[in-house]
């Protein structure tokens, strides 16, 4: 087809990893298989507008305007070059577009909250719109695969956000269905317990991130934990996979954890070597084990490379969890910011 303008907008979510991808090979390969929970508010909303070229506006080999909360943004174009750069093979009619790109977050901006999961999931899903009326035959299948192949592209963990509940992403030896090179749905029923699992995220640091995740993925060459470290991702995947399926809670909750603390460990103990976490990451920490162990409810913690804390805990828990949020833990939140999320269904046509 000769396709010459039209508009498209996709939501997509953000997500949190159960297991951690912390290293990547060439290509923006994983170097361990990691799972995640796709979440549901938490979102980008991108319409993206394209027009066939015209001579005139050839000045740049990508032409594109950026509009980041309705107002231009352009510290986020080299972003999108390079992203534009690395799926061109893959979206050979890139560069005879004009494209307006237009997103906003449903998160509160400079949250300390990761946008380029749901960000570049976001993008992907619409320049595949743009491949698919093209190419209106197109199946469901590939474009998904396809969305979340250019996902990783942009940023690797992004590829697990097109779809929910669960999604895996890396090669193993867990019988899970999976690629290296984009997410793929959990593919085994998942316990009831799991079935619309919270997510609370406390904002304990709404600052600009010390170290960009790209920069934490190369520190992983060359550590001396490096080997060990992915080769314990997939027996944590291995034991989640039954986990996940059994519904036993406790073991989620001892998985979990250990991966968030790992994460962490992985930064403390490279060089240079870093600590994302805050003193209120730690307090928090604490009040959650110590309300465990009082209540005997199924409240645990995850991190991502920063010091917010996610809170996982079973919907049925939810009026106990919140109320201790609110009595406990809002007090070592930046400006007493949080926001309740829960497990979603993956990104969505507007
Ligand atoms: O997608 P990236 O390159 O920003 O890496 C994200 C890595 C973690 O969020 C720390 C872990 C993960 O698996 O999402």
């Amino acid at each position: 087809g000769d396709l010459r303008e039209g508009a498209v907008t996709w939501k997509s979510p953000s997500n949190i990893a159960l297991v951690k991808y912390w290293g990547k090979k060439e290509n923006q390969i994983p170097a361990n298989p990691s799972i995640s929970f796709t979440l549901d508010h938490c979102a980008t909303t991108t319409t993206l507008g394209y027009a066939k070229r015209k001579e005139e506006q050839s000045g740049e080999y990508f032409s594109f305007d950026l509009l980041f909360e309705g107002k231009p943004k352009p510290e986020f174009r080299s972003k999108i070059i390079k992203f534009f750069e690395r799926i061109e093979k893959y979206m050979p009619f890139l560069k005879d577009y004009h494209f307006s790109i237009d997103t906003s977050n449903s998160f509160p901006h400079s949250s300390g909250i990761a946008s380029s999961a749901s960000g570049m999931s976001a993008l992907a899903l619409c320049l595949m719109s743009v491949e698919k009326s093209l190419n209106p035959e197109m199946s469901d299948e590939f474009f998904n695969q396809k969305a979340s192949f250019l996902a990783r592209l942009g940023s690797g963990s992004a590829c697990r956000s097109v779809e929910g509940e669960i999604v895996v992403w890396g090669t193993n030896d867990c019988m899970l269905k999976a690629s290296d090179l984009y997410g793929i749905k959990f593919s085994y029923e998942l316990h009831p317990v799991f079935r619309n699992y919270q997510d609370t995220i406390l904002l304990v640091d709404k600052g600009q991130k010390q170290v960009s995740s790209s920069v934490g993925h190369n520190l992983m060459h060359g550590h001396p934990f490096a080997e060990r470290r992915f080769k314990q991702a997939t027996e944590n995947l291995s034991d989640l996979t039954t986990v996940l399926q059994a519904g036993d809670q406790k073991a989620f909750i001892a998985i979990v954890e250990s991966e968030a603390l790992t994460l962490h460990a992985m930064m403390m103990t490279s060089l240079p070597y870093f600590i994302l976490m805050k003193p209120n990451t730690l307090h928090i920490i604490n009040k959650i084990w110590q309300f465990r162990s009082e209540t005997k409810l199924h409240l645990c913690f995850t991190l991502d490379a920063g010091a917010n804390v996610h809170l996982l805990y079973p919907e049925n828990e939810k009026n106990e969890v919140l109320e201790f949020v609110k009595n406990e833990l809002v007090a070592y939140c930046e400006n007493g910011q949080y926001i309740c999320d829960q497990i979603g269904l993956g990104a969505s046509l507007m």
